[in-house]
């Protein structure tokens, strides 16, 4: 079963197939992003910059990043509560919700100021946002017996150039990014009962960044 977050009736129509197939649904990971990557291009507009981001741009990653997991959270998690038998539910967020972007991590030497990339302002604001969503919906259904917790990955590294690996490990105390199955226990660990007395809170797994 496919759903677009975006869609409140995709959401919807996927919530009743499940429901009608006699099954329910006990977890909810909010994972769903557009991750803007940084590039940059000679002589064009750097539209990453806070001074040209587009508000289409703006509009279209929190619709996905921040809005779907709103509406998954009220369909799923009003599901969850509604029947008694609770559930859990889990952000994905990011290191980017406890530290700010460190621009320089993504500077291009051979262009000037105003054509610098930067990691745009979205995914600051999504991923903070994401945050307050998950302390207001632990909070919300509590009593109802669901909980929700929110998982702050530090970077995955995949295709990432060397520059970029070297530069960002040199802010992390472990020296290197993450592997993407360093995070499988922990999503494992807040989605099941072994975490049945979290709630609320960010778990930040991002190599001791935030510690530096
Ligand atoms: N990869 C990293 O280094 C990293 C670091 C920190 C946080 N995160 C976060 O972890 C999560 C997963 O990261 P990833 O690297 O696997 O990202 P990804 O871009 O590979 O996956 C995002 C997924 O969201 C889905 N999606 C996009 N729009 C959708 C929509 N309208 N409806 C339903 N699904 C939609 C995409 O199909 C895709 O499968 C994201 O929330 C990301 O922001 C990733």
């Amino acid at each position: 079963m496919l759903l677009d977050v975006v869609q409140p009736e995709s959401i919807r129509a996927v919530a009743n197939e499940i429901r009608a197939s006699g099954r329910r649904v006990d977890i909810l990971v909010n994972n769903a992003a557009i991750d803007p990557k940084v590039t940059a291009e000679a002589g064009l507009l750097e539209t990453s910059r806070l001074e040209n981001f587009p508000l289409a741009q703006w509009e279209a990653q929190i619709a996905v990043g921040l809005t779907g997991a709103f509406l998954c959270s009220q369909i799923f998690g009003a599901a969850m509560a509604a029947d008694g038998k609770g559930g859990v539910i889990l952000n994905i967020a990011s290191d980017l919700s406890v530290f700010s972007p460190d621009q320089r991590l993504y500077r291009k030497p051979e262009l000037p100021e105003h054509l610098q990339p930067v990691k745009p302002v979205t995914y600051s604001v999504i991923k903070t946002g994401l945050v307050g969503l998950t302390r207001y919906l632990a909070t919300y259904w509590a009593d109802r017996g669901v909980r929700c917790n929110a998982l702050s990955p530090g970077g995955v590294q995949t295709d990432h150039s060397d520059e970029f690996v070297s530069r960002l490990s040199s802010l992390i105390p472990l020296g290197r990014m993450a592997r993407r199955e360093e995070y499988r226990a922990a999503v494992q660990f807040l989605c099941s009962d072994a975490s049945a007395y979290m709630n609320g809170q960010n778990v930040v797994m991002d190599g001791g960044r935030s510690a530096w």
